[in-house]
Parts: structure tokens; sequence; C-alpha cells
């Protein structure tokens, strides 16, 4: 098999491929804006229709057997692991990442599918204790039902799997709608899991490039239960406002600004391999890229220096070649948006003292910033690209309130060989995530998500499953 028997054009919807807009639109390679492929633009009548699907086939998927979710879950997976370098090419055409982390990303996809096909089998409920003599009471958690996924082009395969697996697991069915910037690592996905065996109507993607409308529609749409969401916060916000009328659940998780602080009795070396993991993964495109690095002010100049060193390791170019480790930028707005930063920065004192510089057709160079202050756009906003910005702090206390200056709370890093600042730290930090010494935080065993306003819900580990389920209480009474 090649890569192009796993490229589609439409939209899955109730076990087939479908389209009702004969309009295409074009999926851009980011590396040089050549055209991929062209797919269908369908819209929300289409995710109506994916939904009714969905409703139809939840009412007898939710009464299928957990062995049985759990063993289609893992045919899934090992197709998805048998495919994985022709999907590995086909999300590194459609969103510029290098191929080593889109294989990376494709096991740390699967493995949510592995897991949630494991945690399948224990779904379990309770038996509590009657508050009378005569009572017996006992839980089950039960499938919500039909789940919109809403899913972002950084991850174009784990941040689905992430959210469906738990979902398929516990009996939900899915609507999914991913960015119309990598729709064909979704497509190929949805293929291999009708490959694999899943009913009609169980698993659906409808792709096209209205966002706002076809969100609408699974908000909106009485037969949704539930929506889970990756984005940005200001999208977010829009999606619960329109979720509120039918009162749905929601996951989501959403926008970071993490900071990385770097304490005096830190190891530098490995501050700086981390950091260099942490900030450049697909070139600072994740929600849990570092976003500040503060580093105590008696280290400052050596952390800079050796930071700027290993920073100029890392090779620019397409990312379907296995030496680069920075590819382009997803599209032109982002190129935008990190100049603007730099601008700024700059006009507020801030000194760019390596890249900085735009590179044609739509790379940006990594990029450190010294003398960063907490005024910046780029000290305020999530970067989401290969900016790292360098900030001053004397002390602990100084360093945990800039670290929480922010609205948002998703993950947060800090490095240091102190064992009771590593208590008193991780207590402070008003964060999801915490990474002590460690740049690299992902996994499907561990509970991912953030406070404030990035977000709600956690995805992954054995906590995963709950956002699928309702939990329905049963008294059973006059027991003799
Ligand atoms: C994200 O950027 O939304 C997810 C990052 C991760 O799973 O590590």
């Amino acid at each position: 098999m090649t890569y192009t028997d796993l490229l589609f054009e439409k939209s899955f919807v109730n076990g087939e491929w479908i389209n009702e807009n004969t309009t295409q639109f074009e999926i851009i390679n980011p590396v040089d804006l050549s055209i991929i492929s062209r797919v269908y633009n369908d819209d929300r009548t289409m995710v109506k229709r994916a939904i009714d699907s969905a409703s139809e086939a939840f009412k007898t998927w939710k009464k299928t057997s957990a062995k049985e979710r759990s063993s289609l879950l893992m045919k899934w997976y090992d197709l998805i692991i048998a495919n994985k370098n022709e999907i590995a090419t086909i999300m590194t055409l459609e969103s510029g990442k290098p191929i080593a982390e889109s294989l990376g990303e494709i096991e740390y996809g699967a493995s949510y599918i592995q897991w949630f096909a494991e945690e399948a089998k224990r779904n379990y409920g309770d038996v509590i204790p009657g508050f009378t003599t005569e009572k017996r009471i006992i839980t089950l958690k039960q499938a919500v039902g039909v789940v919109g996924a809403i899913t972002p082009w950084n991850f174009p395969l784990a941040m689905i799997t992430r959210k469906i697996a738990p979902a398929l697991a516990v009996g939900c069915t899915v609507v999914i709608r991913p960015s119309e910037e990598t729709p064909l690592t979704a497509l190929a996905i949805n293929y291999l899991a009708h490959k694999a065996g899943f009913p009609k109507g169980v698993i659906n993607t409808v792709v096209g490039t209205n966002a706002s409308e076809m969100g609408k529609e699974l908000c909106e749409n009485s037969k949704v239960a539930k929506i889970s969401f990756t984005g940005s916060t200001t999208v977010g916000k829009i999606l619960m406002q329109q979720c509120s009328d039918s009162l749905k659940k929601m996951s989501l998780e959403l926008g970071g600004n993490a900071p990385f602080i770097v304490f005096d009795d830190a190891d530098i070396d490995l501050a700086v391999a981390g950091a260099i993991a942490g900030k450049f993964r697909f070139g600072g495109q994740t929600c849990v890229c570092v976003n500040r690095i503060l580093v105590q002010e008696n280290i400052y100049e050596t952390f800079v220096e050796k930071f700027i060193e290993a920073t100029k390791s890392l090779k620019i170019g397409n990312g379907l070649d296995t030496d680069v480790k920075i590819g382009p930028l997803i599209n032109s707005k982002a190129i935008t948006r990190m100049q603007e930063m730099i601008t700024d920065a700059i006009k507020k004192g801030g000194k760019v003292v390596l890249g900085g510089n735009f590179i044609a057709p739509q790379f940006f160079e990594p990029t450190i910033m010294i003398d960063a202050s907490v005024d910046m756009l780029l000290a305020k906003n999530e970067i989401f690209g290969p900016i790292a910005p360098i900030f001053k702090f004397k002390t602990e206390e100084e360093a945990i309130e800039m670290a929480n200056d922010t609205i948002y709370g998703l993950a947060s890093y800090f490095y240091t060989k102190d064992l009771n600042r590593t208590w008193r730290v991780r207590e402070a930090l008003e964060y999801g995530i915490v990474g002590i010494n460690d740049g690299l935080i992902s996994s499907e065993m561990v509970p991912f998500g953030g406070v404030k306003q990035s977000g709600q819900g956690r995805e992954g580990s054995k906590y995963g499953m709950d956002y699928y389920v309702d939990i329905k209480y049963i008294c059973i009474g006059n027991v003799e």
C-alpha cells in the first residue's frame, strides 16, 4: 500500500463516502504551497445528516458488549499501526510536521485507542451501602449518546483518537469535524476504522471549510449529547454559548501560555534540552509548548548562551527530510502573528539574539528573544510558533507570580534540584499539568487538561471515559 491508497476526498457518513456539495477545496502543503489534493466541501447539511446517522447507530451500538467494542478498537489500533508510514506521509504533507514527529503522533494517537480498548472492559459502576436497612443501591455508567468531536490541525490524528476512543469504548457514536487544514489524516483513519469493522453510523467524519456553521449544527442539534473540542479559547467560548440552550455536556481543551521556570539550582543542560523539546515540538505549534521561559537572574546569561547554541542546531525545511526538525508554519496568518509579536517585543525593549526572520514561502526561523517583559504580546498570548522569549526573575515568589499571571492554565514546567522547592512550586502553580525537570509530558496514561481559561475536563488516563458517561443511580427498595 502507498499513502495515496489512503487519500480520500469526501465525507464519510453512515458507512459510505458521500458529498452533497459539488464544490471542492484545496488541501495545501505548507512547505511549498502546492496542492496535495481537493476535497468536497461539505457543510451544515452534511453535519446534520451525520448526526442523524450517529443517532440511529447509537440505538444498537450502546447495546454491544464491552468486549465487542474493545476488540473493534484493538483491530482499529492494529490497522493504524500497520499503516503508520503511509499515514505519517499524509500528515506531514498536509501539516508540515517533521516526519519523525508525525510517526510519533501516530503512535501517541493510536495509544489512546489501545488504552481505551482496555478501559472499555473496566467501565465499572458502584455498589453503595443502603441508607436504610431494606434498600440496595447500585450505580451504572451509561454512554451519553452522540458525541461531536471538533478537532484542530496541529494533531490531525491524536486529537481525534483522544476524544473518540473513550466515547466509542463506553458505547457513544461520533461525528468528527476535523480542521479544514488537515482533513486527509482524519479521513484516512476513518477508513481504517471502517475496515476494522465498526458498524455504519458509529464513526462519521464531515469535511468542509465552513467551521462556524458546522460547529453550530453540532452544538445546537438536540440529537448531540456532548461536544468535545480542542482549539482556541475564543472559539471554545463561542461553542459554549451555542451549547447553552440545550445544556450540552462539554469537554474543552483550549489555549495555553506555558511558563518554563529555570531556578539557579537547576541542571542547566537538562533545562536547555527540556526547553528545546518543549518549545520547538512541531515548531511551537502545540497547546503545551513552552511560551515563556523564566530564568533566575544569576544563571540568565549562561542559560541564554547554551540555549542559543542548542537552537542553532535545529534544521529548518521539508518535514519529509528526516534531518529536519522545524517545518513550515501552518498558514500565512501564523507568519503574520509571529512578525507582529516580534515587532511589538522589540518596541518594548526585547532583543532578538537568534533568528527573527520569515523565510518564503511559509517558514519562520527558530527565534530567541531576550530581555522579554510581561507587557509584551508574546507574554500575554499563546505564541503558537517558534519564538522563545526569555524573562528574568529574582526570587521563587516572583517566578510563581509571573508564571500564574495569565488567564490560561494548561501546562507549566520548572527545573530545580531542591526537593522542598519541587513541592512548594508544584502546589503553587495554577495549571492542570506540571512538568518537573521534564519538557515532554504527554501520554495516553495521564489526565491531560487545563484549569482557568484553558478549558475543562480531562482526556486520557483512567478518568478519560468519565466524560462520556452519565452515572445512573438505582435504588432498590423494600428488600426483605
Ligand atoms: C495539543 O496541542 O492540543 C495537544 C498536545 C499534546 O497532546 O501533547
